[in-house]
C-alpha cells in the first residue's frame, strides 16, 4: 500500500492534542515569549529565508504533540513514498511527481520501473531551445515577423501557476509580453485580442487533457481569428500546444515541433515545473526559469532531509491543522508585502483547496473532522485598507501568513522601508492588540469621550507566521511555491485524504454541458424549480 490509512482522530497524539487544547486555548501568545528559547525553537533559518512561527497560539508542548501526530500518521514514510514515485494518488492510480520535474540529470526516479529523469531533461532542453529561438528571432510568425507577444490559453492549473509566476517575476521579464486567457468569456477573449498583432503573436494552448471546454472553446475562437487575419496555413506558425493528448493536438492542427508533452504523474495544479512552464520560460528567459526549478529543488531537499521540528513545510502544515481542527478556524489568509505577488492567493486557492477540499478518507469513509481550509488574501498594504478590520476586530479567528522581502527590486529603499514597517507593524498589532486601559489613557490625553473606548480596543492574540526572504527572485519564488506544495502534502497525509484527485469539479462540468444543449435547442430538461425558471428566463432573450 503506497500510503497507510490512519485516521488522525484515532491516534494518541490527537487525543492528547484535544485535552491539551482545553488547557491552552485561552493562553496568550505573548506569555509564551517568557520561554527563553521561544524564538530559536519556533523559527527556522534556511538559505535566504527566515521563517518565524513564534507568533502562534501554541507552546513547546503543543508543538511536541503536533510532531507526534505527524509521526503517528506516518508522515516521514509518506514523504519517501511520494518522492520515490509510489502511486500515492490511488483514486487515479498515479504517482505524484511534480517534484521530479525539478530533478538534475544524475537523479533516478522510477515510475513503473522506468527512470523518468531522461524524459524530464529532454523536455527541459526542448523548452530551452524553443524559448531561445523565439527570443532570438529564429522562430517567427507566418509572415516572418519576430514574436512580441505570447498568449497562454488554459484554465485552472494550466493558467493559475504560470500566470502567478509570470506576474511575480515580471521584474525579470524578457522582451516578450505575456497574456493569459482562461475564462470561457468571449468578451475577455476579444479584449485581449484587440491589443494584439496576430503576425507577431504566439498562442500556447495548455491543457493536460486537451478536452477542457473553456480552453478548447477559447483556442477555437482564437484560431478562427488568426485564420481570418493571416490565412489557414498560419496556424502552424502561431499555435503551440502543451498537453498529454497527442492525437487531439494533431487534430487541432498544431505541428509536432510546436508540441510539448505532459505526464500523467504531474497534477495540473502543480504543473508549472513541467512543460506548462513554457510561457514562464518565454516570459523571463530559460535561465531564470531554470533558477525557479532550482529554488524548488532546494526546498524539496529541505523537506526530505530536515528533521521535522525544523522543517518549514511540516511546521506550516501542522500549525494550520492546529487552527483548523482544534481552534475550528475556517480560513487562513496569505498576505504578501510585494505587489508582484498579487496573484499568489488565487494560485494557492486552487492548489490548497482543490487538493484538500475532501470529505472522504483513504478508507473510503465519510470524514467527521475538518479537512481543507479556505485560503484567501491579498497584498499588504492594500489589504490593510480593506479586510484587515475584520482580522483585527471581527469575531472570527483568522491565522495569517505574512510574506515579505528584505530588499526591493528597484532599489527604492525609502518606500521599501515604509512597506516593510507596515509588514512588521501588522504582525505585532495582531499579536499585541491594544488594551482597554491603554485606549482609555489615550482618550483621556486627547480629552475625548471614553464612550469610544470599547470600539478602539484590539483583543490581539491573533496568530501569524512570518516569512522574511532576502529578495524576490526566481530561486526564492521557486522555494516559496514548493514550501506551499509540501504543506498541502503534509496536511493531506494527516487528514488521511487523497490530495491529488479532484472529482469535485466534475458534476458542474456535466450539468453545464447538458444545460448548454438546452440553451442551444431552446428546450428544458428536468431541473430543480429555481434552475428551471432561471434557464427559462435566459431562453426568452431575443
Ligand atoms: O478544474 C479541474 C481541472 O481538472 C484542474 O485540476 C486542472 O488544472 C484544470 O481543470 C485544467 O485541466 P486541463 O489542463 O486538462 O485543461
Amino acid at each position: 500500500m503506497a500510503l497507510k490509512n490512519i485516521s488522525p482522530t484515532d491516534t494518541i497524539a490527537w487525543k492528547n492534542l484535544t485535552n491539551h487544547f482545553e488547557e491552552i486555548k485561552n493562553s496568550k501568545i505573548l506569555d509564551f515569549f517568557q520561554d527563553p528559547k521561544r524564538l530559536s525553537d519556533f523559527s527556522v533559518s534556511w538559505k535566504n529565508f527566515y521563517a518565524d512561527f513564534s507568533k502562534n497560539r501554541l507552546d513547546r508542548k503543543t508543538l511536541g504533540l503536533l510532531l507526534d501526530l505527524a509521526k503517528q500518521c506516518n508522515l516521514e514514510n509518506a514523504i519517501q513514498s511520494q518522492f520515490s514515485g509510489k502511486k500515492i494518488n490511488k483514486t487515479e492510480n498515479r504517482s505524484v511527481l511534480h517534484s521530479a520535474c525539478r530533478c538534475i540529470a544524475s537523479d533516478k526516479i522510477l515510475v513503473d520501473g522506468l527512470n523518468v529523469v531522461p524524459g524530464i531533461i529532454d523536455d527541459r532542453k526542448r523548452i530551452k531551445s524553443f524559448s531561445d529561438k523565439v527570443l532570438n528571432g529564429q522562430i517567427t510568425g507566418s509572415t516572418g515577423k519576430k514574436i512580441t507577444d505570447v498568449v497562454n490559453i488554459g484554465i485552472g492549473g494550466s493558467d493559475l501557476g504560470p500566470r502567478m509566476v509570470t506576474e511575480s517575476l515580471k521584474y525579470y521579464k524578457s522582451r516578450l509580453t505575456s497574456h493569459f486567457i482562461s475564462n470561457v468569456d468571449g468578451d475577455h477573449v476579444y479584449e485581449v485580442l484587440k491589443t494584439l498583432n496576430p503576425e507577431s503573436t504566439l498562442f500556447i494552448v495548455v491543457s493536460k487533457t486537451f478536452t477542457t471546454q473553456e480552453t478548447l472553446t477559447n483556442a477555437t475562437t482564437i484560431k478562427s481569428w488568426v485564420i481570418s487575419k493571416l490565412g489557414k496555413k498560419s496556424v502552424e506558425n502561431h499555435f503551440v500546444a502543451v498537453s498529454s493528448n497527442e492525437s487531439a493536438i494533431e487534430n487541432f492542427g498544431i505541428k509536432k515541433e510546436y508540441t510539448f508533452s505532459m505526464n500523467d504523474w504531474v497534477g495540473g495544479r502543480f504543473s508549472i515545473w513541467s512543460s506548462v512552464g513554457l510561457v514562464i520560460s518565454l516570459s523571463i528567459g530559460f535561465e531564470n526559469y531554470n533558477k525557479l526549478l532550482k529554488g524548488a529543488r532546494l526546498a524539496d531537499d529541505h523537506f526530505k532531509s530536515s528533521s521535522i521540528e525544523k522543517n518549514i513545510p511540516v511546521l506550516m502544515g501542522l500549525i494550520s491543522i492546529w487552527y483548523n481542527n482544534f481552534f475550528k478556524c475556517e480560513s487562513e489568509a496569505v498576505i504578501s508585502y510585494s505587489e508582484y505577488l498579487n496573484k499568489l492567493p488565487s494560485y494557492l486557492q486552487q492548489s490548497l483547496m482543490e487538493s484538500n477540499g475532501k470529505n472522504i478518507d483513504r478508507n473510503g469513509k465519510n470524514i467527521k473532522y475538518q479537512t481543507g481550509n479556505i485560503v484567501w488574501g491579498n497584498t499588504g498594504t492594500n489589504s490593510q485598507h480593506a479586510f484587515f478590520q475584520l482580522i483585527h476586530q471581527g469575531t472570527k479567528l483568522i491565522p495569517c501568513d505574512f510574506i515579505g522581502f528584505k530588499h526591493p527590486l528597484h532599489n527604492e529603499n525609502h518606500q521599501h522601508d515604509i512597506l516593510m514597517s507596515n509588514f512588521f507593524a501588522q504582525t505585532e498589532a495582531l499579536l499585541m492588540g491594544k488594551s482597554l486601559e491603554k485606549v482609555k489613557a489615550e482618550l483621556k490625553a486627547k480629552s475625548q469621550s471614553k464612550e469610544l473606548a470599547p470600539y478602539k480596543v484590539f483583543k490581539g492574540n491573533i496568530p501569524s507566521n512570518t516569512f522574511l526572504i532576502d529578495k524576490l527572485n526566481p530561486e526564492s519564488l521557486g522555494s516559496l511555491i514548493a514550501f506551499y506544495e509540501h504543506k498541502i502534502f503534509v496536511q493531506g497525509i494527516i487528514w488521511n485524504i487523497y490530495s491529488y484527485d479532484q472529482w469535485g469539479v466534475e458534476l458542474g462540468k456535466q450539468l453545464a454541458s447538458s444545460v448548454l444543449n438546452e440553451i442551444e435547442t431552446k428546450t428544458l430538461e428536468n431541473h430543480d424549480p429555481s434552475t428551471s425558471r432561471l434557464i427559462k428566463f435566459y431562453n426568452t432573450k431575443e
